[in-house]
């Protein structure tokens, strides 16, 4: 008989998933959530131009024809947006796949990447798939902590650092002069991976100025957030010209669905797109906010869409998460103590918060 063996880095790894998807629970609980708001997914859909010009692409040359690999047109808008030139922007099926790229394309088997104990994990597992190894530094006051990350990259001597400014699960960020001086501070060899997948939530002055000449970091965003396209996977990388070519190299370079590709590009030519989903994301912090302090619960100021509430130990979190779960409502918490103490409540419909704001304080009751 035929005997099949994996490579020996995945026979290596363990059978795990990085997260089971609200249609399986939906399955195992066998019937729909009425309030999703637990993947950090954007509540106002997408923009009124990406909508018409995807309605217009249906058909041949939205569909049957395959995408155009190098993304010219979202990079000429991207250019003008960003003052970048075509050849510092990677285009592909989002951050996530971006991030595998990233990882495939720097690290040796056996190669560290350093990151923050409890922070996003899909990296880690690109990391893990790749025979490299982790490094975690604890967050420092609910921030990620870039003096920790530069240190550890020194002491291990890292190919890669990971770090999300705004952060998934906290919802915090950390100032521009610091992680100009993390990048400062890193090894020679060594390439911060600065994953910007909320960055249109926080005000523009929070972000750091880049000069893109040097070789030692890759910005990362998406439409998947602000510009409500999750489902579609798009996103792009933008660096130092010699990083995106190493992205060449091995990307797949028709892996852009070209609806994804025809709506982004309408999005970043859609002046209302933004200003008004962040006008909903931070009224819906704001009413977030004010049901936590009704019920005297902590939280983090949030430059995301969701918000980190503190429901005091992980034991009350988890069970919250089932009482929400029976109650219809999809939420997620942190992983990682001592993160794990709060529920990261997402900025939902009008709908959506109100349902959850009608179950939560009784169900806080129970814990
Ligand atoms: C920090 C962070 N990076 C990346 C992603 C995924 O981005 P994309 O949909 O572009 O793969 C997420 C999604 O939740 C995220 O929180």
């Amino acid at each position: 008989m035929t005997k099949i063996t994996f490579s020996s880095i995945l026979e290596s790894l363990p059978d795990t998933v990085p997260f089971v998807a609200p249609e399986e629970l939906e399955r195992n609980r066998q019937q729909k959530f009425i309030s999703r708001i637990g993947a950090n997914e954007s509540a106002f859909g997408i923009s009124a131009r990406a909508a018409e010009a995807i309605k217009n692409a249906v058909g041949v040359s939205g569909c049957s024809w395959y995408g155009d690999p190098l993304s010219y047109d979202i990079k000429t808008l991207l250019c003008e947006q960003l003052g970048l030139r075509r050849e510092e922007i990677c285009v592909d099926a989002g951050i996530d796949t971006l991030l595998g790229l990233t990882v495939r394309m720097l690290m040796n088997p056996g190669d560290v990447m350093v990151t923050s104990n409890g922070a996003y994990p899909t990296v880690n597992y690109h990391v893990k798939g790749v025979g490299g190894i982790i490094h975690g530094v604890p967050y420092n006051d609910n921030h990620e902590d870039p003096v920790a990350l530069a240190e550890a990259a020194h002491e291990h001597h890292a190919k890669l650092v990971y770090l999300a400014n705004p952060d998934n699960p906290m919802g915090t960020r950390i100032g521009v002069e610091e992680i100009l001086t993390l990048i400062d501070n890193l090894p020679g060899n060594c390439v911060l991976m600065l994953d910007e997948a909320y960055f249109e939530f926080m005000p523009e002055e929070f972000a750091p100025k880049i000069n893109t000449a040097m070789a030692n970091v890759i910005r990362f965003r998406t439409f998947s957030k602000a510009y409500g396209m999750a489902g579609m996977r798009i996103g792009y990388a933008f660096g130092n010209e010699s990083l995106m070519k190493g992205y060449d190299k091995i990307r797949n370079h028709f892996g852009v669905n070209k609806l994804a590709q025809i709506a982004a590009a309408a999005s970043l030519q859609d002046e209302k797109i933004l200003p008004t989903v962040r006008d909903s994301v931070a009224a819906g912090r704001a009413k977030i906010y004010t049901l936590a302090d009704e019920l005297g619960l902590p939280y983090l100021e949030s430059f995301t869409n969701f918000v980190a509430v503190d429901l005091a130990s992980s034991e009350r979190a988890i069970k919250m998460l089932s009482l929400l779960d029976e109650h219809g409502i999809f939420m997620r918490k942190p992983m990682q103590a001592p993160l794990d103490r709060y529920l990261r409540v997402g900025v939902g419909t009008a709908e959506e918060h109100d349902f959850f704001s009608s179950k939560f304080p009784d169900l806080l009751q129970q814990l």
